[in-house]
């Protein structure tokens, strides 16, 4: 079966970028890393794409006069490279209402919190300060709204006393590594649809959209 063509859209650090980078080279795997695009020149994941021998764009918001303009090239960079499927690993730049549509059903973004609690920036510290005792990860469909769009899978760790931001986010980025490559998994599938905002995987185990971790 052909594989899934993955575009992955990035701003900085890449860790998430990364851990798709490094389950595609599973010869198993349904999806490869077709191209990395950032909107920053000098976002340290753009280096680890190139090691790994993955073309990479630079298209750098500054450039374009509206969001609508930069959003198509943007678009084209990727359907350059054969791009069938978008992954968001840390891109921060807000989308016109033209891209999410342009890429419906074909774009998922990784939040670290549970949606849709905690939506925005600085979300862990926005947990802490909330007194939840659990936290995770949500990957979800993109649509216009932000930190919106139909859940596909979430991840929780627990909360423990004494967390400060770091080491909450350090928790749940964890299991973001875990998570995104097994959710683009199943769009390489071909197991994941959905309809009036619910998400279906077919073929999984009851339970397998959602990861827990205990570890502290
Ligand atoms: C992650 O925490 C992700 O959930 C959020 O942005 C961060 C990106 O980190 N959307 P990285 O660039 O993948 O290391």
């Amino acid at each position: 079966m052909a594989k899934l063509k993955v575009g992955i859209l990035i701003s900085g650090r890449g860790s998430n970028m990364a851990a798709l980078i490094e389950a595609a080279r599973s010869p198993g795997y349904p999806g490869e890393i077709a191209c990395v695009v950032s909107n920053k020149a000098d976002a340290a994941g753009l280096a680890i794409a190139a090691a790994a021998g993955i073309p990479t764009v630079t298209v750098s918001h500054r450039a374009y006069p509206d969001r609508e303009s930069f959003d198509r090239d943007v678009s084209a960079a990727l359907e350059k490279h054969g791009v069938e499927f978008v992954v968001l690993a840390g891109f921060l730049r807000i989308f016109s209402n033209w891209f999410p549509q342009h890429w419906a059903g074909r774009m998922i973004n990784i939040h670290p919190s549970l949606l849709p609690s905690f939506k925005g920036l600085h979300v862990q510290q926005q947990a802490l300060d909330a007194g939840v005792r659990l936290s995770g990860c949500t990957v979800h469909f993109v649509i216009p709204d932000l930190d919106a769009g139909p859940i596909i899978a979430q991840a929780a760790v627990p909360v423990l006393e004494g967390d400060d931001e770091a080491a909450l986010t350090a928790r749940i980025l964890r299991q973001e590594h875990r998570l995104y490559p097994e959710v683009v998994r199943w769009f390489g599938e071909g197991r994941v649809s959905e309809s009036g905002g619910k998400v279906a995987v077919r073929g999984l185990a009851p339970g397998a959209t959602l990861l827990f971790s205990g570890e502290a």
